[in-house]
């Protein structure tokens, strides 16, 4: 079924051309999906970049036995991926990326198992990526499939802490760490099985104790292990497109968990092994006792409407609420009046990266209105009205002022800048990091109690009135 290094070197000259091609679609993949205008087009030269790959691999000349076997994967995986992908909504796309990836992780581990099987290692370097492919792969499928039901809340989505579980993950790294060297030193097809179930466990053991929000981060490093999964089985393939793909999605799946941690102010180790402390944490309720300013929709619209400057913060609560339509309604009609509006965007709000730009993007909103968090920071003095929508953490001062706050070090929005601001949320809860966000009880701070949609329904109402 396929080629050994041997074999990749009498690879056609066109066969590696064509490689080549593909190679440069998946790079020119990744420039596209580094922003919300070219993302789409990205989007589209990675899959020609991949159907390039596989197109080109029967028409190569490697050795295929089980052709009938291959079509028929791939006619189910496109009969299960193809509408997933199309019917999925977008609260759902962190589970789907989990599971594709664990899809990814656990061909790869299959691929090198049966590799071995069909022709063994020809040399120590090929079995010692043959054995981290099976160990990588593992780890990334089954861990992928623990974030799968987690966000699908097939399970709970609370951090899961099994008695003396660090001891236990730690003990089945070190077991999956010894058959490895064992594995190399003296190889045999049953203790590579045992070394891919051992993986397996060790994948469910490290993401169980991670908490539901914390997910995404999670999935981001379990792509990064599916990448060098897949470059590691290229290597044992002989395969440079394999070795390529993966190596580019094993470093984006790295930069992207280090910049989620880096902008939520966290260690990753303290995604990995605990959920937040909740050292100034709230009871559900909120802090019962101190009084806020909340206000109508009728006042927040005349607000808004006399302002010359509006800068809206869009969060998680927008993406429950369903009302990226509604806000860009209400955007729209400021416009129509000669006011200045662009919506401020946070690296982490929301649960998943970019998941506010999708979420706008879908309400057609206009890329230029759309502001990463440097360029917007400096906007806030010079602003009359923040629009708060849905989002609490991202705007929370105890970030800069609060040691003991879990936030604490987390590059935050300053909000705090403008003259007003106006928070759209339907209690006092907390957001994520479940604690207290002095920023609602000060004199400048509006609340406006509801379901987003249904106060910026009112709000958009109200506006055309005036
Ligand atoms: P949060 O701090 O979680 O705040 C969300 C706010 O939305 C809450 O105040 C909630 O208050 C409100 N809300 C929920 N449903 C609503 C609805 N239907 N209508 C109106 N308001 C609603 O969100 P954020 O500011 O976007 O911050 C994101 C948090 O997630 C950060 O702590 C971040 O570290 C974490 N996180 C992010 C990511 C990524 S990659 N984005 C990954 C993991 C974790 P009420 O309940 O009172 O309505």
């Amino acid at each position: 079924m396929t080629a050994t290094l041997a074999t990749a070197n009498v690879t056609p000259t066109w066969v590696q051309l064509v490689e080549l091609v593909a190679a440069v679609c998946f790079i020119l993949a990744l420039k596209g999906l580094s922003s919300p205008k070219t993302a789409r087009n990205g989007v589209l030269i990675g899959s020609v970049g991949a159907l390039i790959a596989v197109v080109v691999t029967f028409f190569a000349g490697y050795e295929m036995n089980n052709l009938l076997w291959i079509l028929l994967a791939m006619v189910v995986g496109i009969a299960i991926g193809w509408p997933a992908a199309r019917k999925v909504k977008m609260t759902a796309m962190p589970q789907l990326v989990a599971l594709f990836n664990g899809a990814g992780g656990g061909a790869a581990a299959l691929v090198a198992l049966v590799e071995y099987q069909a022709v063994g290692a020809e040399d120590t370097l090929v079995l010692t990526f043959t054995v981290l492919t099976v160990l990588i792969g593992s780890v990334a499928f089954s861990g992928s499939i623990v974030t799968f039901l987690k966000l699908q809340e097939i399970m709970t989505t609370r951090p899961v802490v099994i008695p003396a579980g660090r001891i236990v993950t730690i003990a089945v790294a070190v077991a999956a760490a010894v058959l490895a060297v064992a594995l190399i030193i003296s190889p045999t097809s049953l203790l590579l099985i045992i070394l891919a179930l051992v993986s397996l466990v060790l994948g469910v053991l490290l993401v169980l104790p991670v908490g539901g929000a914390d997910v995404p981060i999670v999935i981001s490093l379990l792509n990064a292990f599916t990448g060098l999964a897949v470059a590691a089985s290229g290597y044992v393939l002989g395969n440079v497109l394999l070795l390529v793909a993966g190596t580019l999605v094993g470093a984006s799946g790295t930069l992207l968990t280090q910049e989620m941690a880096k902008a939520m102010g966290r260690p990753l180790t303290n995604t990995l092994f605990g959920a937040f402390k909740a050292s100034t944490a709230l009871a559900a309720g909120g802090d019962a006792d101190r009084p806020v300013r909340s206000s109508s929709a009728d006042d927040v619209a005349i607000m808004l409407a006399y302002a010359q400057k509006v800068i809206i913060v869009p969060g998680y609560g927008l993406a429950v609420a369903q009302a990226q339509h509604t806000i860009r309604e209400l955007v729209d009609l400021l416009n129509e009046r000669g006011i200045e509006v662009a919506y401020a965007i946070h690296p982490v709000a929301g649960r998943m990266p970019g998941h506010m730009n999708v979420l706008l993007a879908e309400a057609n909103v206009p890329y230029d209105q759309l502001k990463e968090m440097e360029e917007i920071n400096p906007e806030f003095s010079s602003t009359d009205v923040v629009l708060v929508v849905g989002a609490n953490d991202v705007v929370n001062p105890a970030a800069k002022s609060d040691p003991s706050a879990p936030i604490y070090g987390m590059p935050i929005l300053d909000v705090s800048d403008a003259a007003q601001v106006v928070f759209l949320k339907r209690s006092m809860r907390p957001g994520f990091a479940g604690i207290t966000n002095e920023l609602l009880y000060d004199p400048k701070t509006t609340l406006l109690f509801g379901d987003a949609k249904d106060s910026l329904t009112k709000v958009v109402g109200a506006v055309k009135g005036l």
